[in-house]
């Protein structure tokens, strides 16, 4: 399969999107008031921390509490992968900590990461720590909720558009499929230091799509696991890279062949490897521009 790339774009000006939010503001502050967090610990006089997902990049993909919490919050603690387009929701007089994480260079370690959380909390403040994608997929959303609940802080989760998912949709790879697909399965390639390989005898099941997360610097290896554990080398597979941003590139290829294109390409991360027969889909349902929210808008 020859590699291609394309380029999807189209996102509305922010300054639009922050409209639509404002035009809803008062409703949805009536409307979710009554239904405040599914998930907190006991109300606490020391604040409240919202882990809130910012999904992939497109920040017309945020939940509309999301975007409600992104909007009200004084201070934002903020993750590298979350878009220019989602931190323009913010209120401009919001206090914005970067505390980035970028495999390899940690701005913050997550020990203090948790700390500063609770500290924010300690302190009163009303804090929306931004994520990229959904808090509780490779996010370490489970570790920060871990320590707000031993700290006694008040804390919920608002769930994100994880990276697969925007990735599946803006590439035109359908994660599964009744002809090619019955099981999809989500992996970091990401490990730490003295963690247990991947069981790649369950990643290269077939009629299953893999999608590896974090995997970019060990393409050639994922793709020689997969078939050493039984996939075929004919494969296709996918490297998505800045998925649903203007910036998306789409490449393709078979396991045998990705490393390469995907080498020539100059892919990095953040990118995903997407493997499995759906991704011979992906010049077939290539997505049609979606309308702005302007043209929504003004109907
Ligand atoms: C630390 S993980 C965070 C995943 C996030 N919590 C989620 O649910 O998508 C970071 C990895 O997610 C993937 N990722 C995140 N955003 C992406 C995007 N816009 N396009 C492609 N991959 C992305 C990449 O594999 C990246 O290395």
């Amino acid at each position: 399969m020859p590699p291609s790339a394309s380029i999807s774009s189209g996102m509305p000006a922010p300054v639009t999107l922050r409209s639509l939010f404002e035009l809803l503001g008062g409703r949805l502050d009536e409307g979710l008031q009554a239904d405040r967090p599914a998930m907190r610990t006991t109300p606490s006089p020391a604040g409240h921390v919202a882990l809130v997902g910012a999904g992939p990049g497109d920040p017309e993909l945020l939940t509309l509490r999301a975007a409600r919490l992104i909007g009200q919050a004084r201070v934002l603690v903020v993750d590298h992968l979350v878009s220019d387009g989602v931190l323009d929701l913010a209120r401009p007089d919001a206090e914005r900590i970067y505390v980035g994480k970028e495999s390899g260079h940690h701005t913050l370690p997550q020990e203090e990461i948790n700390a500063l959380l609770v500290r924010l909390g300690r302190e009163g403040r009303q804090v929306v720590r931004l994520k990229g994608g959904d808090p509780y997929i490779f996010g370490r959303g489970g570790e920060e909720v871990e320590a707000l609940i031993e700290a006694g802080i008040s804390f919920e989760v608002v769930p994100g558009i994880t990276a697969a998912c925007g990735a599946s949709a803006y590439a035109g790879i359908p994660l599964t499929h009744r002809d090619h697909a019955r099981s999809v399965v989500f992996a970091t390639g990401h490990r730490r230091a003295g963690q247990d390989a991947l069981d790649w005898s369950v990643l290269a099941r077939p009629q299953q799509t893999a999608v590896i997360y974090m995997g970019v610097g060990q393409l050639a290896a994922h793709c020689a696991a997969l078939i050493d554990h039984g996939r075929g080398a004919g494969t296709p597979a996918a490297l998505v890279e800045n998925a649903t941003s203007p910036q998306q590139r789409v490449v393709t290829g078979t396991l045998e062949t990705l490393p390469e294109i995907a080498a020539q390409a100059g892919i990095r991360p953040p990118a995903l490897l997407i493997v499995g027969e759906v991704v011979s889909l992906a010049g077939r349902l290539q997505p049609v521009r979606a309308q702005s929210a302007e043209a929504v808008l003004a109907g």
